[in-house]
């Protein structure tokens, strides 16, 4: 026997089909904003993530696959899809053009070695856009605004979105010195993470999730008071419009996120389901000033944010937010006895290639049994081919949401089928 890997899990049948709906949606939404689709490769240098993700991350530090391949070059499956997406805007030369910004959109796995749990996976998928060559609030404001109004066209109501802003190298290298003094005499009593933290990367202190220090990060000093005029300004531009446009957020000191990348704004959205579960941030993002640069380009600067589609899902199945999305099936064909297999395997062939999704019963049934197949199928029509109808170049044709049953001639069946269906979607949009 052979299991699915730790951390890793199947995406299969109607489960399947509400990851295709989550991501066709959010890929939508990104059309909405004129981003177009990258695929970049899986496998990255290991150097791209230590020079982007950065070497004071959780991620780089102790969540990377890393592998030297059989040209002894080390390589990491990706564990985020900004860095790669810049990564090809550079060796693409898209920045050459100079036509800013260039906008991307990306949908697909990545991988990170976590302790699994509630909502953390090894291999998980995400959405994710990028928005290069800004510079404006407005902008940002435009990518917050893209990942708030995509959770509400899913049909999330009680969204959480916080917003920080980070600010400027200045600024932070400020703001640092003051979390160092501030935790210096403290960090003896504090957890081993927040411990290394404290040398690495002191920022992530405010995101320790411990209560013993919880209780001593609600003291620390603020980012926002180390801001420089020029940042103030324009995080409050950010924030002025986004109330205009009517997306609700709150200011989180303590949301310094996971990457290092950042430098301007940065948010998250949370949201807790109807359940109680919580699975962690849905997405996240937020402004890079370096990134660009950092990765061979331009000294440019970008925005961008990224979904877990796991987390998107799991919340959606505990709220009831996929109820309509039924697979169905056009035709369910019922031969019966072996004489009219042939022509009924070829109605089969025909069907599809006229564009009815069709399945046959091939097992030796008998009618009702036939029935209850085409029920679980959710199949709309039922095609019986007995001797008789063989004979005579027909079929039975039944309805199996109003039980109609006629009989129709081979050459007529197309005519019908299309006449038929319009007649059911016509009911369809009548009712709704
Ligand atoms: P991130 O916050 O590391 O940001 O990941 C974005 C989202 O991916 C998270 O909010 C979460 O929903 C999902 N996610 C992360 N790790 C896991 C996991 N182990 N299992 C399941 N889901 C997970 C980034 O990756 C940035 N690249 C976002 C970004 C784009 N910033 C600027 N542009």
């Amino acid at each position: 026997m052979f299991n699915v890997l730790k951390g890793t899990h199947d995406v299969i049948l109607d489960e399947a089909r509400q990851y295709s709906y989550v991501e066709e949606l959010l890929t939508k939404v990104a059309s909405l904003y004129n981003y177009k689709e990258f695929r970049t490769p899986i496998i990255e240098s290991s150097d791209l993530f230590l020079r982007s993700v950065g070497e004071g991350s959780d991620i780089v530090r102790k969540e990377m696959y890393t592998f030297y391949d059989k040209g002894d070059r080390l390589i990491t499956l990706r564990p985020e899809m900004t860095a790669g997406t810049i990564r090809s805007m550079v060796n693409n030369k898209l920045f050459a053009n100079q036509d800013f910004p260039i906008k991307a959109f990306y949908v697909g796995p990545n991988f990170r070695y976590e302790r699994p749990q509630q909502g953390r996976y090894r291999q998980f998928n995400q959405f994710g856009i990028e928005c290069c060559g800004v510079n404006s609030p407005y902008r940002d404001a435009e990518v917050i605004s893209l990942g708030y109004n995509a959770l509400k066209m899913l049909g999330f109501s009680n969204l959480k979105l916080k917003i920080n802003y980070l600010g400027d190298e200045e600024s932070r290298s400020k703001y640092r010195d003051a979390l160092r003094d501030y935790f210096g005499n403290k960090i003896d009593e504090m957890c081993d993470d927040c411990k290394e933290r404290f040398n690495k990367n002191v920022l992530r202190i405010l995101d320790c999730k411990v209560p013993h220090d919880i209780e001593i990060v609600k003291d620390a000093p603020r980012i926002r008071d180390y801001l420089s005029e020029n940042s103030k300004k324009y995080f409050s531009s950010i924030l002025e419009f986004l109330d205009r446009i009517g997306v609700e957020y709150e200011l989180d000191d303590n949301l310094v996120r996971g990457l290092d990348y950042y430098t301007g704004v940065v948010f998250e959205y949370h949201y807790v389901s109807n359940l109680g579960k919580n699975y962690g941030a849905l997405g996240g993002g937020g402004h890079y000033s370096n990134l660009i640069n950092e990765i061979g380009g331009p000294n440019l600067e970008g925005v961008g944010l990224a979904f877990g589609i796991e987390r998107l899902v799991s919340v959606m199945q505990d709220d009831n937010l996929f109820d309509d999305l039924k697979s169905n099936l056009d035709v369910y064909i019922m031969p019966l006895g072996e004489k009219v297999l042939e022509s009924a395997n070829s109605l089969a062939n025909f069907l599809r290639l006229n564009g009815f999704s069709t399945d046959i019963c091939l097992e030796n049934k008998n009618m009702s049994q036939m029935f209850k197949k085409a029920e679980r199928r959710n199949a709309s029509f039922a095609v019986i081919i007995g001797e008789d109808e063989l004979n005579n170049d027909c079929i039975i044709l039944k309805n199996l949401h109003t039980k109609e049953q006629i009989q129709v001639n081979n050459e007529d069946l197309l005519d019908k089928l299309d006449e038929l269906f319009d007649e059911e979607e016509h009911h369809h949009h009548e009712e709704n």
